[in-house]
């Protein structure tokens, strides 16, 4: 058990030559487990979450609410929440910090801007420099009252406010996170609220507020909820994240001849697919098993077995609905034959990292031809040798590096891992149990 990612300054030395084989369930979905929490605190009753991502991402909803006076105990193979209605929540002593989250505090921000009391919202550095404006913007046109620093970034200051009023809002960007703040904040709106998406984005809060009995009304591009709904408690059952099961299947797919990997209880949401169908149209051996309803939210059991990749143009469709897989994509890319071509995707820009400068740079650091464009990426599929390339403290930058050193001619070394714990607590130890050879340094 060497997986205990306490040092800040920690580092992943990745050896060539292992694989990813065997079979193992990959921690709960990120996405879900913040909305299990936050959804859970302003419902009536108590909920039962279980399969919850134990992340220093959703730890950090989770500790917020507490900190607002939700009694949430995290017995760790189920976290029980007392939920305390729309208008319960309690003045926070001090200011909640979302850490390296931009889903806590954009999800945060639309539950807040109904609330009587102020808050204060803070993140570590990369969550300081994201921007805010997108949820900022429609928030203000609701009549909430924030504060923000001058760039439209946190700190952000929320004013508590009686009433907000619904809106109309057609998003200027394909964002989940976006569309989910405005919703939650029309819980607290009078009148109906409207978002309308430029392209499908990830639904789980649609789904979630249904199971929690609120009536949302979904029609091709339109969501509409209406406020001053009673959310009911709920027990949720977290499936695996389809991210974090994306670096095994990249992995799978880049193993040795005759290699099979199964990953079990999948969350295969059509909104989160993006993954499979981007792999597939590369050549990859991806088998859709065992498919199932767990809660509202498609379940499935994913099998990987080595194939032989090749570079495509990615469909601009497929963008958002991969959106967190793009690092581990870019792997995939540069083990394929021929040139991958990545366009409409400028939203990799503004996450944790500005992960297409970011994987550009380290996979040139390893001799693979990339060439960052504004919106995307070209990739010129070869071999992968080694180095020492940067994660800027980058989760997904780190995980997506050491799945490529199961290709590459030489040691990769990977600085600024400690995030890694922001979305996948244990990775080390289970790329070791698949056969990859990652330590921590
Ligand atoms: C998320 C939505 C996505 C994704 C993020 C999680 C969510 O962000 O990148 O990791 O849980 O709603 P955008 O909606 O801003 O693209």
């Amino acid at each position: 058990m060497n997986d205990i990612l306490s040092n800040s300054q920690c580092c992943f030395v990745c050896t060539p030559g292992g694989l990813a084989s065997g079979s193992i369930r990959v921690p709960g979905d990120k996405s879900i487990s913040h909305r299990s929490i936050i959804l859970s605190s302003i419902a009536e009753g108590t909920s039962h979450i279980s399969g919850f991502l134990q992340g220093e991402d959703s730890l950090n909803t989770m500790r917020s609410f507490q900190a607002m006076g939700v009694d949430i105990k995290n017995l760790n193979d189920q976290i029980v929440v007392k939920g305390v209605g729309l208008y319960g929540l309690k003045p926070p002593v001090s200011s909640l910090d979302m850490g390296n989250s931009g889903t806590a505090m954009r999800l945060l921000l639309g539950v807040l801007v109904g609330q009587s009391f102020d808050t204060t919202l803070v993140g570590d550095d990369s969550l300081s420099g994201r921007p805010m404006n997108r949820v900022i913007n429609p928030l203000l046109a609701m009549q909430a009252k924030i504060d923000s620093d001058i760039d439209g970034t946190a700190p952000l200051i929320v004013y508590g406010k009686s009433a907000l009023t619904a809106i109309d809002y057609y998003l200027p960007m394909a964002s989940a996170q976006v569309k989910s703040c405005i919703l939650l904040a029309g819980l607290y709106a009078k009148g109906e609220t409207v978002v309308t998406e430029p392209a499908p984005t990830r639904d789980h809060t649609e789904r979630m507020l249904r199971g929690f009995g609120c009536q949302v009304e979904t029609n091709g591009a339109v969501i509409k909820l209406r406020g001053d709904q009673t959310l009911l408690a709920n027990d949720i059952e977290v499936p695996a994240d389809i991210s974090s099961a994306a670096f095994f299947l990249v992995a799978g797919s880049i193993s040795p001849p005759g290699t099979e990997l199964k990953l079990t209880h999948v969350g295969i949401n059509p909104t989160r697919t993006g993954v499979i169908d981007i792999l597939k149209l590369m050549g990859a051996d991806i088998t859709i098993t065992n498919q199932r309803d767990v809660g509202g939210e498609p379940v499935a059991n994913l099998i990987v077995r080595s194939a032989k990749l090749k570079g495509i143009v990615i469909p601009e469709a497929l963008v958002p609905l991969s959106i967190d897989e793009f690092p581990v994509l870019f792997i995939a890319a540069a083990c394929a034959e021929g040139q991958t071509t990545l366009t409409g995707a400028e939203e990799l820009r503004v996450k944790e990292s500005d992960r297409i400068k970011v994987m550009a740079d380290g996979l040139l650091t390893l001799g693979v031809n990339a060439v960052p464009t504004l919106d995307g990426i070209l990739i010129q599929g070869g071999s992968i040798g080694g180095g020492e390339v940067e994660s800027h403290g980058d989760h997904r930058i780190a995980m997506a590096f050491s799945v490529a050193s199961i290709v590459a001619t030489d040691t990769i070394t990977i600085n600024n891992c400690v995030n890694v714990n922001t979305s996948f607590p244990g990775f080390i130890d289970l790329a070791n149990d698949t056969g990859m050879k990652v330590r921590i340094l």
